[in-house]
């Protein structure tokens, strides 16, 4: 059977009386097991409101009750060899076991997020525009590591530069047409870069002037419209400004919102358009604004595109960080009786954030390394400095105040330059990786490019010391994590720069991974 006969044949079973029973069954309740793939899918309740999806993107589980097609597609680093990941059974969960075979010791990148409405509106990486140039980077497929259901799964991680677009579709909207959007994102990872969105672009990469865009934006720029307190906020993106309410700057309604998941909603028809968002774990939504279009000049009426990006604003600016889970557009206006139907789909589908554990090198988990030299050093762990630039090691106890512990903890990551290795990202920091530039250890954000993945991933091995671990660079297999006179460097048993001395080599460069301080 070929992929268009699978999806036609799943939505005509979904298409059924399973639909008329949507808006009225355990989505209403939120009743639906969390183990369990979902009998229902938002684009089933979508469906049932008469507002069907249009696009239906998601890396981490079946948006419809009975897709079993493919959801995404990854290529790995070694071969060039590409594998569709598609999920456990209909209706359920992504495979993500068959990424971790199929990527095992090399590293992976997502090209293909595959559209499960059957319009064809895949996402792939998206080209050059009229801010920056292209093709832009594809997503590294293990940097956002996700449990749904019980299952373990991949998200969208879009490091800067990192975007994706389809400017061929097949029944977005146009013009002023109605349409509705949602889209579950990571709450803490953003920035205040133009522009992580998601929905209705320009079909010709460029900034085509007002109205001329209608996607879901999440971060914290200042730069067109902002709400209450310091952000991160959902916005809408409607091109040249990112609307948080009727107005072009301030809007208090829209609240800072930085829910681990984060269900962000936006529709818009002719002269009115809403703005919604919730915790994808649990409740309600609420309603950040609701009400005629922005009273500047060009939005009213709209001139949507019909393309679809991620990532990245209309015009390609790719300077904005994020992490997609799941998103859907949908043709005509839906009712908020629709949408908090999806809302009860998505916080019975149980998202968590995928940490396997607390002290060991699995990735998810949180820990803090603890230098073995003695007897300078046995009470200093890593961190990175007040600065949030460069590393060092410290003195940390109980009694160290919680930015100093917050400093010293890093969530593990599979390697980025490769996925048996591993690479370490700040605990308050998100986005920012521990990684070496000219040898010496530095905090610094994710580029998406492959030069940064090498220099951020380490392979552990048995403490140079007899104790612990020790953490091979991966692009330099000579050297290793080492402290040095209180700072981090990767550094070998011998050689030209100073913290190549052979003095204590072996002892500093033996970590305990211990316990996380924050
Ligand atoms: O509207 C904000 C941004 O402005 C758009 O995403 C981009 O196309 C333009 O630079």
């Amino acid at each position: 059977m070929t992929y268009r006969q699978v999806i036609r044949r799943a939505r005509k079973a979904v298409l059924g009386a399973a639909l008329t029973a949507a808006l009225t069954a355990g989505v209403l309740t939120g009743s639906a097991t969390t183990s369990q793939a979902a009998t229902q899918g938002p684009c089933d309740i979508y469906a049932a409101g008469n507002t069907p999806c249009v696009a239906a993107h998601s890396s981490t589980r079946a948006l419809y009750g009975s897709y079993s097609g493919a959801l995404y597609q990854v290529r790995r680093g070694t071969d060039g060899a590409t594998r569709d990941i598609g999920v456990l059974s209909a209706g359920g969960y992504a495979d993500a076991a068959a990424q971790d075979s199929f990527c095992a010791g090399t590293t992976c990148v997502i090209t293909v997020v595959y559209d499960q409405s059957g319009k064809g509106n895949h996402l792939t990486q998206a080209p050059g525009g009229g801010a920056a140039g292209g093709p832009d980077n594809l997503a590294n497929a293990f940097q956002a590591p996700v449990t749904v259901g019980g299952h373990k799964a991949y998200g969208v991680y879009v490091a800067p530069g990192t975007g994706y677009r389809n400017n061929h579709t097949n029944g977005i909207a146009t013009g002023d047409q109605p349409e509705g959007m949602y889209a579950i994102f990571d709450g803490t990872h953003f920035n205040s870069g133009c522009c992580f969105d998601y929905g209705n672009a320009e079909t010709s990469n460029n900034d085509d002037g007002n109205g001329t865009m209608e996607a879901l934006y999440f971060g914290n720029s200042k730069a067109w419209g902002w709400g209450s307190g310091n952000g991160p906020w959902v916005m809408a993106d409607l091109e040249n400004g990112l609307f948080s309410g009727v107005n072009r700057g301030f809007n208090a309604n829209d609240p800072s919102v930085s829910n681990r998941f984060l269900t962000a909603m936006l529709k818009g028809g002719p002269n009115q358009w809403a703005l919604r968002g919730g915790d994808a774990q649990a409740g309600s939504l609420s309603t950040f604004y609701n009400g005629i279009r922005p009273t500047a000049g060009g939005y009213n009426p709209m001139k949507k595109q019909g393309a679809i990006i991620l990532g990245i604003g209309g015009d390609n600016s790719k300077w904005a960080q994020g992490t997609f889970y799941e998103g859907v557009m949908t043709s005509g206006y839906p009712s908020d009786a629709t949408e908090n139907a999806v809302q009860a789909n998505i916080t019975a589908a149980g998202y968590t954030s995928g940490s396997t554990g607390i002290g060991t090198l699995t990735p998810g988990s949180r820990i803090s390394l603890q230098a073995t030299t003695a007897p300078c050093c046995t009470s200093h762990y890593l961190r990175h400095d007040d600065a949030d630039s460069k590393v060092v090691i410290s003195a940390t106890n109980s009694a160290s105040s919680g930015l100093d512990k917050a400093d010293a903890t890093w969530i593990v990551r599979a390697g980025l330059a490769n996925s048996s290795c591993v690479s370490f990202e700040s605990a308050n920091s998100p986005g920012r990786f521990l990684r070496h530039f000219d040898y010496q250890l530095y905090l610094n954000t994710d580029n998406g490019g492959g030069d940064f993945a090498q220099d951020a991933t380490f392979c552990p091995t048995q403490g140079n010391s007899g104790t612990g671990t020790s953490f091979r660079s991966v692009n330099f297999p000579s050297k290793f994590l080492r402290h040095y006179n209180y700072t981090a460097y990767v550094a070998a048993n011998g050689g030209s720069n100073s913290w190549d001395s052979t003095t204590s080599w072996a002892a500093d460069t033996s970590w305990t991974v211990a316990r996380p301080w924050g």
